[in-house]
């Protein structure tokens, strides 16, 4: 299939791993330029031969989105086509643990990025006539849950935002999200990451008996899925391919429980 990505220039924030890469990789092959921003400099470093460009920033901070959105102006000479806001990070505790500090990091990570990034970006990608943002949500957002309980409010307004900046920018800017049930990633594999955190919060013997009893409480037919799977439905959306398609909020991987 052919997407008509040759010659779109793209922008990926937090794509030095796991989803994020998986979409870099993805547009470069369909024949985009690819930009790609991360804090993770080295990993960056040694990826950078498959992409355009890279920039190392911290985009939980308005300095860090301003030098990525600086340094893809520059390279690019103008606005992307696409831009893709990737950045997430969640964390499985209880809510009577979650300390005002806890709230304000997430929300900077988990959203106030989305939203420095669109707001420096969507009119100069609107006067390019047909551009497009993909947001990388969770099913969380619709169907939340006690153990992410930062993360989820945080996604629920992304999914918020999404849908907003979609009316608002029709037709020039195409605005859509897509919902992600469980992806085998560092998120879930980095030592203390949601696998140990689950095994903690469940009080069970190990990550395999986490996991099944995670996709077993939230009737996850699928399984857990890989980076690929999401960066596939990224990109579709991202694509003169969905050019009919905005403000939409894409469920992956299988959810049946959705609340709205
Ligand atoms: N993995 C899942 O189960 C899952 C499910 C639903 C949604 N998501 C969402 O998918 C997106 C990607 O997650 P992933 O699973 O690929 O995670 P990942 O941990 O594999 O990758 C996260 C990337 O973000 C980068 N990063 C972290 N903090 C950063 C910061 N402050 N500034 C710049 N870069 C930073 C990391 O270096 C890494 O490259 C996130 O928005 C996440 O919320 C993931």
């Amino acid at each position: 299939m052919n997407f008509g990505l040759e010659g779109k220039r793209a922008f990926i924030c937090a794509g030095a791993h796991g989803i994020g890469e998986a979409v870099a990789d993805l547009l470069a092959q369909e024949g985009a330029s690819v930009i790609v921003a991360d804090r993770d400099e080295g990993v960056l470093m040694e990826k950078a031969s498959r992409w355009t460009g890279i920039v190392a920033a911290d985009l939980a901070t308005a300095q860090g989105v301003n030098t990525a959105v600086a340094y893809v102006l520059k390279t690019f000479g103008r606005a992307p086509d696409i831009l893709i806001n990737n950045l997430g990070v969640g964390n499985s505790s209880s809510f009577e643990l979650i300390s005002d500090e806890d709230w304000a990091n997430s929300l900077e990570i988990n959203l106030m990025s989305c939203i420095r990034t669109c707001r420096a970006l969507i009119p100069e990608m609107a006067k390019n006539g047909s551009a497009s943002i993909v947001n990388t949500g969770s099913d969380v957002a619709k169907q939340p849950e006690p153990t992410l309980l930062d993360y989820g409010v945080c996604k629920a307004g992304l999914l918020y935002l999404t849908k907003a900046l979609a009316k608002q920018y029709a037709p020039h800017v195409r605005v859509n999200a897509v919902l992600p049930g469980p992806v085998w990633t560092m998120m879930w594999t980095r030592p203390g990451g949601l696998a140990d955190q689950l095994v903690a919060s469940y009080g069970v013997a190990d990550r395999e008996a986490a996991v099944g009893r995670f996709l077993e409480d939230r009737y996850l037919p699928l399984g857990i899925g890989e980076a690929a799977d999401v960066a596939n439905a990224i990109v579709f959306l991202a694509s003169p391919l969905a050019r009919f398609i905005t403000g939409a909020a894409l469920d992956l991987g299988g959810t049946q429980r959705g609340l709205i």
